[in-house]
């Protein structure tokens, strides 16, 4: 019987993640499969050396359409063996891994060989280009396999050798080339086969590092023009928090952590991961919007003089935010306001100093600290309507930058502190109006 389309149930499309590892296991030794069952016992890497290499233990994660996922670790962790795992380079002794939905542990070797000529491609470190081949060749060779036609293949090895800045050498073999240069035909190959996934062990640690930075920009530009999905192995920490959307830390053929740069760098789950960050460049990897504070020093503009010396006075703050509506108008700070006050003035826009900075969530802490330096009030962070949505001591700024540790550190999270003297806030707020005796209470806006 014919259905008519519009009774059929609609049914939501969802995506299968690009990759699932599940419990993966990978041991060498006679027998792994005694060995896993072992380790699964609660034995260590250590305890089971002498019967075998665990080189894999238990390692789960996802990787979704689209997601730049790192893996790092230090040498022998077992990143190259997992790597190895999710394109059927290597069997795990246990455990399953899921390409785009399809199961390539269980996978016919046929199948193995359609995934990856269709699905997944793979960078090494010292990929090998073919000596004889001209740059273009290099850089078609997936497609010549594919049996893809010379004219086709050739024209879409040139769109790509034009988007890693290979375009103008394309008739050169490789030995004309330097290594980095090398290095991107080796990338543009694996662009060229137009996997959706691309496996990248150590592609980049051969660089020197100014190249090595150029091409870590160049990935993440053609990652998001082409929307690739990458895994890319490192064990840079740098070049991991450049990189990764997220990052799954190795330790001993474990993942130890999974997470965000940012959640890497602010919150390592053990002392293993934070020994890894401590030398990383925080500056670049954090962003305003992760270190700012809410911000609790605010008062509206309509509250005028008073308004603002109250919530300083509450606060005990040496500054306070002046709000329109929800717009984030300026700061003003106690000594204007007192200042102010002494000479019988009320207005408090004019007291706004106009040359304040204001950063928004998403740059990076390079750029906050440079206008740090020349603020004394916290800076704001605004979106682009400039709403404020929060603010930055100085403190809490040298305290993320630097490893200062928030238990032990007072690191006070409101503003700098008054560098009024008490007495002098009071006098004023009595000039303006406000009870003497009144107590501490409300945080203006
Ligand atoms: N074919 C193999 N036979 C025996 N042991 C192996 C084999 N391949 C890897 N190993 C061992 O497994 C462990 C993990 O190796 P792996 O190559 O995955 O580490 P890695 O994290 O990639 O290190 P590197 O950063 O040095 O490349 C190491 O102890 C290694 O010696
Ligand atoms: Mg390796």
């Amino acid at each position: 019987m014919q259905i008519p389309a519009r009774v059929l149930p609609r049914c939501t499309v969802t995506v299968p993640p690009a990759i699932e590892a599940k419990n993966l296991f990978k041991v060498f030794g006679r027998n792994p499969q005694a060995i896993v069952n072992r380790l699964r016992a609660g034995e260590t890497r250590e305890a089971v050396a002498s019967a075998g290499t665990a080189a894999v233990i238990d390692a789960s994660f996802t990787v979704q359409p689209g997601e730049i996922f790192v893996i790092m670790g230090l040498s022998g962790s077992g990143k190259s063996t997992v790597i190895r795992t999710l394109n059927g380079l290597l069997p795990p002794t246990a455990g399953e891994v899921r390409v785009q939905g399809q199961s390539v542990t269980s996978a016919s070797p046929a199948e193995l060989r359609r995934i990856r000529r269709a699905s997944v491609s793979m960078v090494f470190q010292h990929f090998a280009l073919l000596p004889h081949l001209s740059v273009l060749d290099n850089a078609a060779y997936a497609l010549e396999i594919q049996g893809v036609g010379k004219s086709e293949r050739r024209a879409r090895a040139r769109e790509i050798l034009d988007k890693v800045g290979l375009g103008d050498r394309v008739e050169a073999t490789p030995d004309e080339l330097s290594g980095g240069m090398r290095q991107r035909v080796g990338l543009a190959r694996a662009l060229t086969a137009g996997t959706d996934i691309l496996l990248m062990d150590e592609a980049f640690s051969a660089l020197d590092p100014l190249i090595r930075r150029e091409m870590q920009e160049q990935l993440v530009e053609l990652q998001s023009e082409l929307g690739r999905t990458i895994v890319f192995i490192t064990h840079d920490l740098n070049e991991a928090m450049f990189l990764g959307d997220r990052i799954a830390v190795m330790r001993d053929g474990r993942i130890v952590q999974t997470g965000t740069p940012e959640e890497i760098l602010t919150d390592p789950a053990n002392d293993y991961v934070a020994q890894f960050v401590q030398d990383v460049d925080r500056a670049r990897v954090l962003t305003a919007g992760s270190v700012m504070a809410p911000p609790a020093a605010a008062t509206p503009l309509s509250a005028g003089v008073r308004g603002a010396l109250r919530v300083m006075r509450d606060l005990q703050v040496g500054s306070v935010a002046v709000l329109e509506g929800r717009r984030y108008l300026g700061s003003v700070s106690d000594r204007a306001v007192v200042r102010a006050v002494k000479a019988g003035s009320t207005d408090l826009r004019s007291l706004i100093s106009t040359a304040q900075p204001v950063v928004s969530p998403n740059d990076p802490l390079t750029e906050v600290v440079e206008r740090a330096v020349e603020s004394p009030i916290p800076i704001a962070v605004v979106d682009d309507q400039r709403r404020l949505l929060g603010t930055i001591p100085r403190v809490t700024l040298l305290a993320a930058l630097g490893n200062v540790d928030p238990q032990t550190t007072e690191i006070p999270i409101i503003g700098a502190p008054s560098s009024v003297p008490q007495a002098e806030l009071m006098s004023s707020l009595v000039a303006v109006g406000e009870p003497a005796g009144r107590p501490a209470t409300g945080r203006g806006a």
